[in-house]
């Protein structure tokens, strides 16, 4: 049996990095926030053993270092199953590019190997299989929005705020999140790391606070929570470290704010950037300019929780 599903994306609300731990994995505090732009896999569980990769893209891994191919792996063993996997990658989303594309195919695959197969496992169960395949595995079994808190890989669902036009600029650079995380270990010391991620977190309790506190969001009442917390200050620490490595990722930075971006940063380690957009006009004209530069530059919406579901399977 063959199952088509669509990976989508995450782009990261503020990133703190605190403190390396002795697992040699850093401390994180991020939001997580789905996006419409995505992948689309095809996964064909068959008679017979062995996990095949195909896929569009060359970069892309076919061995047992791919997510998908791990990810099948320790879901077989847990689902006492046997089969021959093979899982079609139908490439869109950028390699290395911090929008999570490996871990989405990981957890798209997983989902769709369960309904190939006919066979569930327990929630706690596929989210443990997933935090082990990598850290930001699981806030794809959440969607929309979504609090990372641990080394990312601990996941808590947020208010499903409204779909926010954004512009994502994908730059022709991989950027190595291992080496990004320490160059951040090489810039900052301990303490300095500390006190920025209990700024971000308090940063984040006031918006959570608020947001919870409030009226429910009602279109036209009141702001989008969203860019209610980009405006309450929040950062991406990797922008820290890349910025200075890409001078030219910053100065896409700077053509999104000067575009009219609400917000504009960074996706995790990048190289992908995004600008949030208060209306859907502005955000496609963002997108038509940065073209006609040069750039690899899309317009989509944030993904709300209920859509991220939604729209997962044909
Ligand atoms: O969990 P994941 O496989 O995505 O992590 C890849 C690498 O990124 C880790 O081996 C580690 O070097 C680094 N990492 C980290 N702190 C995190 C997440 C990842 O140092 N919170």
């Amino acid at each position: 049996m063959s199952v088509t599903v669509r990976a989508f994306a995450k782009i990261n609300l503020g990133l703190s990095i605190g403190p390396c731990r002795e697992d040699g994995f850093h401390q994180l505090l991020t939001v997580y926030q789905t996006i419409g732009l995505h992948d689309v896999l095809r996964v064909s569980a068959g008679r017979g053993h062995g996990i095949e990769i195909r896929c569009n893209d060359p970069r892309v891994p076919r061995d047992d270092s791919n997510t998908c191919y791990r990810i099948v792996e320790k879901a077989l063993h847990a689902l006492k199953a046997k089969a021959r996997i093979v899982i079609n990658i139908e490439k869109s989303l950028p390699v290395q590019g911090g929008m999570g594309g490996a871990s989405a195919n990981a957890v798209a695959t997983l989902l769709a190997l369960e309904r190939a197969l006919k066979k569930n496992l327990l929630p706690e169960e596929r989210l443990r299989i997933a935090a082990e395949v990598g850290s930001d595995l699981p806030l794809f079994l959440v969607g929309g929005t979504v609090l990372g808190i641990g080394r990312g890989e601990q996941v808590i669902a947020l208010e499903d705020f409204p779909a926010t036009p954004c512009v994502v600029v994908v730059p022709e650079i991989g950027v190595s999140t291992p080496r990004a995380f320490a160059e951040w270990d090489r810039k900052l010391t301990v303490p300095e790391a500390s006190d920025r991620m209990i700024e971000l977190s308090r940063t984040m309790s006031a918006w959570l606070g608020k947001s919870y506190s409030g009226a429910p969001f009602r279109r036209g009442r009141r702001e989008n929570p969203l860019l209610e917390l980009v405006r309450a200050g929040i950062k991406n620490d990797f922008e820290k470290v890349v910025f200075p490595e890409y001078p030219e990722l910053s100065e896409v930075k700077n053509a999104l704010e000067r575009m009219g971006a609400k917000y504009a940063s960074l996706s995790g380690s990048g190289s992908s950037l995004y600008g949030l957009f208060a209306s859907k006009e502005a955000a496609r004209k963002t997108a038509a300019r940065l073209r006609k530069q040069g750039w690899m530059a899309y317009p989509t919406f944030t993904l709300t929780r209920q859509k991220y579901w939604r729209q997962i399977f044909d």
